[in-house]
């Protein structure tokens, strides 16, 4: 794992889109992709670049169960806002949450991701350290599934929604296996609520208790953050500074 520091947001997501140019350039086809307000900044410079995805293929994380994708707080809706509607792919593939099989929902989206290996996996993190909607306790060689999501994520994912009541309580999450099965990996994380789980992640023990940890000794991941999200990290900890 690489730890780039950035001296803020905005230069995290230009170097975030650095890398998205650089994979594409060398024949990416297949981009893994990722929701929250923590891509925003980058997603905007991939809107407003001369990037062309349209031969290209994108494989979501996640999405919540029971929410129609025309529903503005559904994952899909966020990625056409954020994305798609400006830069269609050829092929774009989200779980369904309003699948009325989980067991073969979760087998279809198995085989999508089977069938669409995942050059670049772009990942942010929950504040309890989750990957995706892997929340604490999910193994490290799980496929996708469904996902029953832990207090501190509906509580931080509440901002989206009128109430909390609102925020859907389960969701279809790629697995830990599926997402250490891309060729590169690249995290952003961003302010100060971020910092224990970096330090957890990039310091802490490999353990199933922080999913992210996962990524610790992998050589294909690249993590960029801002000051306040490395405010927790031992110097040595840090490969490069922007
Ligand atoms: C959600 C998503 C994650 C995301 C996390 C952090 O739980 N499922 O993929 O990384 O939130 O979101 P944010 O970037 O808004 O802090």
């Amino acid at each position: 794992m690489k730890v780039i520091l950035a001296l803020n947001q905005a230069a995290g997501d230009q170097a975030a889109f650095n890398v998205f140019q650089q994979v594409i350039d060398n024949g990416a086809r297949v981009l893994g992709l990722a929701t929250g307000s923590t891509p925003e900044g980058l997603y905007r410079l991939l809107r407003e670049s001369s990037l062309d995805f349209s031969a290209m293929t994108s494989v979501n994380l996640d999405e919540y169960v029971g929410i129609a994708p025309d529903n503005p707080q559904s994952y899909h809706y966020f990625m056409n806002q954020h994305l798609f509607n400006a830069k269609p792919f050829a092929h774009s593939y989200l779980p369904n949450g309003l699948a009325t099989d989980p067991d073969a929902e979760v087998k279809r989206y198995d085989q999508v991701v089977a069938d669409n290996p995942v050059d670049l996996q772009l990942l942010g993190i929950g504040r309890d350290g989750h990957i995706g909607f892997n929340e604490p306790g999910s193994p490290f060689d799980g496929g996708t599934h469904r996902v029953k999501l832990t207090e501190s994520t509906i509580e931080a994912n509440a901002r989206f929604f009128a109430s909390k009541d609102e925020v859907p309580r389960e969701a279809y999450t790629m697995g830990i296996g599926t997402i250490l099965k891309s060729r590169e990996i690249l995290l952003m994380a961003y302010g100060d609520k971020k910092a224990d789980a970096v330090q957890k992640m990039v310091e802490g023990p490999l353990t199933t208790a922080v999913a992210a940890s996962a990524l610790q000794k992998m050589d294909n991941v690249v993590v960029i953050v801002d000051p306040a999200a490395a405010a927790k990290l031992q110097p040595a900890s840090i490969s490069k500074r922007l």
